[in-house]
């Protein structure tokens, strides 16, 4: 049987998470230089994202640049941003027909002008799209998020809009990036490091969490149904027993 028609549409996670990691790697491991891996890796972002809405998945966050890969070498750096934009004005006209809506999290004001000038054209454009929220994480990380989401707190307190009794899990959410959007279940790792790397921090604390070795240009919907298939074999306990979680079902 294949591996797709094993999959219970009924339970699949609403949200995917996608560290996207081990493009210099697969480059390297070809005598490549690791744009050329970052290149590639738009190959498999295309294919993931057709995979999810074609599954009906209702949101996928992928982790493209993190705060703390602004430190790496200029000339990746710039590579990686012009990737980026040449990607969204390649893909834009896609995502729209297929009735994605594009969202960015992270500190977009860290981007060149040229990028953000593009961010902010194909937000506008997929604006009224239902399908798939496509949520891309750029120059985000989850200490970033966590901060100025303290901060505003702050300020509102401060400025006597909420008291301090009043701040509740909820009122932590509203100010959270990712305040639109329902936490991640599954979120999944490629090219063999098990780590999280400053991502999602509070919303992944339910998560399910899969690690492949395959590397982010290799993976294809295929490896997506792997992931999807491992998440449906888990019981998600919550903190209850496994009695107790299979009285309930
Ligand atoms: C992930 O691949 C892409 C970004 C972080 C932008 P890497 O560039 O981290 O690839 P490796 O981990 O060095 O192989
Ligand atoms: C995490 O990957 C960030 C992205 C995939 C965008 P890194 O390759 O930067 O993470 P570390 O440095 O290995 O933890
Ligand atoms: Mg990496």
């Amino acid at each position: 049987m294949d591996i797709l028609s094993q999959i219970e549409k009924a339970t699949l996670p609403k949200h995917i998470a996608i560290i996207m990691d081990g493009n210099g790697r697969w480059a390297k491991e070809q005598g490549m230089d690791r744009l050329f891996g970052h290149y590639h890796g738009v190959e498999s972002v295309r294919d993931i994202v057709e995979g999810c809405a074609e599954l009906e998945i209702g949101y996928l966050t992928l982790y493209a640049f993190s705060t703390e890969n602004w430190d790496r070498p200029q000339y990746e750096v710039i590579g990686l941003m012009e990737l980026l934009v040449k990607t969204i004005r390649g893909e834009v006209e896609s995502l729209n027909k297929n009735n994605i809506r594009l969202h960015v999290i992270g500190d977009v004001n860290m981007l060149p002008d040229y990028a953000q000038k593009e961010l902010a054209e194909a937000l506008q454009i997929t604006k009224q799209n239902t399908g798939l929220q496509l949520i891309m994480a750029l120059s985000y990380s989850g200490r970033w998020e966590l901060l100025n989401a303290v901060k505003s707190i702050a300020h509102e307190v401060k400025s006597g809009r909420i008291e301090v009794e009043e701040i509740d899990q909820d009122t932590l959410q509203k100010f959270l990036t990712t305040s639109e959007f329902p936490d991640p279940e599954l979120m999944i790792r490629t090219s063999g490091e098990y780590r999280i790397s400053n991502f999602l921090l509070y919303q992944l604390a339910y998560a399910e969490l899969y690690f492949t070795q395959v590397r982010w240009p290799d993976f294809r919907k295929q490896n997506l149904y792997e992931a999807l298939l491992d998440y449906q074999n888990r019981e998600r306990r919550f903190g209850k027993t496994g009695e107790q979680v299979k009285a309930s079902l």
